[in-house]
């Protein structure tokens, strides 16, 4: 497939964690800014260390590398430095990740993290016509109750976070634990995701369907091990962001071409396509739409089908969903495209 159609066509990110689209170019920046040392001597050096054998290897790596960011300028810095990228991938709207308590465990206030992306979101809607919604993503690692003391520190910012979502440290750590929590933000009238399925087991996809009540699965490459949760997830429209590169790179399959994508939209799944830790991945979302095509020999419709998705899977309302559909129905209609 011709990557300029992928490049131009019209798309939404869902998963997408900022912290993991920090660039080692910025993180050096940032770190002289700061006056903080890292343990690298270049950018090659750090690109070199981005090999991981599983998810807790490059969670390692990760969390070490947000830990340069202090100021409210750092995470504008960050935010903005991923939509001036996306921008040129078609992306029309993103939904995206930040976990707060990384940076609180290191004494930065909620106010510094929240105020600096949420500026950035608004200058990008501006200066690159990106929508955005923010998602606030609970630890699995540290628990429920550090879960909660996050949940009331970001009580203030609630008309300006669309949910919540749960990521880390997946195996040993089932969405059931995080159960009253979940129930507090469906009750503040936020919407729910969760990663679940990534290196877990289906198992976790049902509790984050039946204890959470999710409204997207992030990840859920493992649900296609229980015919039955594929039938739930497809009767419910269920949506799954799906991140082909960062499968690969945390070896949950082996080779693109075993990806289960292609399976995912045989079996009738909303499944979209994102970057998830663009940065340490190797690839932004406009990459993992090419490669992920290549490898499984996508057809047109396909592809289109994965960007119709991104649009019906976000929390945009029905109107604004509507817009986007007819936009990248307009696009794809263009002879030659
Ligand atoms: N945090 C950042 N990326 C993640 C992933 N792929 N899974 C779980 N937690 C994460
Ligand atoms: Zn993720």
């Amino acid at each position: 497939m011709d990557d300029s159609f992928i490049r131009g066509l019209p798309k939404a990110e869902l998963h997408l964690h900022l912290e993991g689209s920090f660039e080692p170019e910025l993180m050096f920046a940032i770190a002289r800014r700061n006056k903080i040392d890292i343990p690298f001597k270049s950018v090659e050096e750090v690109r070199r260390a981005y090999r991981f054998s599983s998810l807790q290897d490059f969670l390692d790596i990760y969390y070490r590398g947000a830990g340069v960011l202090r100021t409210e300028q750092d995470f504008y810095d960050l935010t903005l430095a991923y939509l001036r990228r996306v921008h040129g991938d078609g992306v029309r709207h993103v939904e995206v990740f930040f976990d707060p308590q990384t940076h609180t465990a290191r004494g930065v206030v909620f106010a510094t993290v929240a105020d600096g992306i949420l500026a950035a979101l608004k200058d990008g809607q501006s200066q690159f016509g990106i929508s955005a919604k923010l998602i606030l993503c609970f630890l699995r690692h540290l628990g429920q109750d550090d879960a909660f003391a996050t949940f009331r520190q970001a009580e203030p910012y609630f008309g300006r976070i669309v949910g919540v979502g749960l990521d880390s440290s997946e195996v040993g750590h089932p969405p059931s634990k995080f159960a009253d929590v979940f129930a507090s933000a469906g009750a503040a009238g936020l919407r729910r995701v969760a990663h679940a399925g990534e290196e877990g087991p289906a198992a976790y996809v049902w509790e984050a369907l039946d204890v959470l009540q999710v409204d997207r699965v992030d990840h859920g490459n493992r649900s296609l091990d229980d015919p039955a949760l594929v039938r739930r997830l497809s009767d419910e429209a269920m949506t799954l962001t799906v991140c082909p590169l960062s499968n690969l790179k945390l070896c949950v399959v082996n080779d693109l071409a075993q990806h289960p994508l292609k399976r995912m939209l045989d079996l009738g799944l909303r499944a979209t396509v994102n970057s998830d830790d663009p940065a340490y991945f190797g690839g932004y979302v406009g990459d993992n739409f090419a490669v992920v095509s290549q490898a499984l020999a996508l057809s047109r419709s396909d592809i289109v089908t994965l960007a119709r998705n991104s649009f019906l899977g976000s929390f945009l309302s029905e109107a604004e969903k509507l817009q986007h559909l007819a936009a990248l129905d307009r696009y794809v209609a263009v002879p030659g495209a």
